[in-house]
């Protein structure tokens, strides 16, 4: 089990959580991270939240500053991240609505500060980045889900994209062509930047809309209709994990 959990909390989620700064918040040699570290209590659990576009929401995925906001969890002594995405479903095993555990990535992003390995001269360090999510902290997520009675997909590829905008049907298709089963914009480089620090982690997708072209309705409309839903499923599978986090 790990012993010092994080929440990056995504699009819509920060919101909902009755927040106070701690004083972890501070700018690391990586910049300013997106918010303070604050310290939250969810259904009687405490733990560390993140909000990855700002409190209140300002920052769009493409500027988000992901290497300050992977090293403030670092120097936190933060060792488990589980990463809130929201994402829209490219198959349709999950429906807008509900939510996924995914196991693979593929990475669409460019232009990103994407790595710590950056210096000419100290040599390159190749993570190992084989299986992007912990198999053990996927696990958990199942079995909360499970205990929580929430339905979730299991597996599943995220396609990260560089947004600001939404995808083309033509780009959709594509990603499908590849294998993606979702598609979202802030997957990476966070996972891969929580790697090369040597913290777990593992994403909860949630499924607010069809991805282009995938739907009838008009994306943003489908948004507001369901991504309530799907967050309150997120995030109730969160409060049941980290109450096995804290049985031990
Ligand atoms: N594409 C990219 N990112 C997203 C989407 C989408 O359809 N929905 C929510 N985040």
């Amino acid at each position: 089990m790990p012993e010092q959990v994080a929440i990056i909390a995504g699009s819509g989620l920060s919101g909902m959580l009755e927040v106070s700064p701690s004083d972890a918040a501070a700018e690391n040699a990586y910049g300013m991270p997106s918010s303070p570290l604050y310290d939250v209590t969810l259904a009687g659990n405490s733990v560390r939240v993140l909000a990855r576009h700002g409190l209140p929401h300002t920052i769009p995925p493409h500027r988000i500053n992901y290497r300050a906001n992977i090293e403030c969890l670092y120097s936190a002594g933060v060792d488990a991240v589980i990463a809130l995405n929201t994402v829209g479903s490219v198959t349709t095993d999950v429906l807008p609505g509900g939510i996924a555990i995914p196991d693979q990535v593929i990475d669409y992003t460019w232009g990103r500060e994407h790595t710590f390995v950056d210096s000419v001269g100290e040599g390159a360090d190749h993570i190992d980045f084989t299986r992007p999510f912990s198999a053990s902290l996927r696990a958990s997520l199942l079995s909360a889900a499970a205990e929580a009675e929430i339905e979730t997909g299991v597996g599943g590829v995220y396609a990260a994209t560089q947004g600001p905008r939404l995808e083309t049907a033509a780009e959709v298709d594509r990603l499908e062509r590849d294998g993606a089963d979702y598609v979202g914009m802030t997957g990476m480089p966070e996972a891969a930047l929580a790697a090369e620090r040597g913290i777990e982690y593992a994403c909860i997708a949630i499924v607010v809309n069809r991805a282009a072209g995938r739907g009838d309705k008009p994306i943003h409309d489908e948004l507001e209709a369901v991504s309530g839903a799907a967050r309150d499923k997120a995030m109730a599978v969160v409060a049941r994990f980290l109450g096995r986090v804290r049985e031990g």
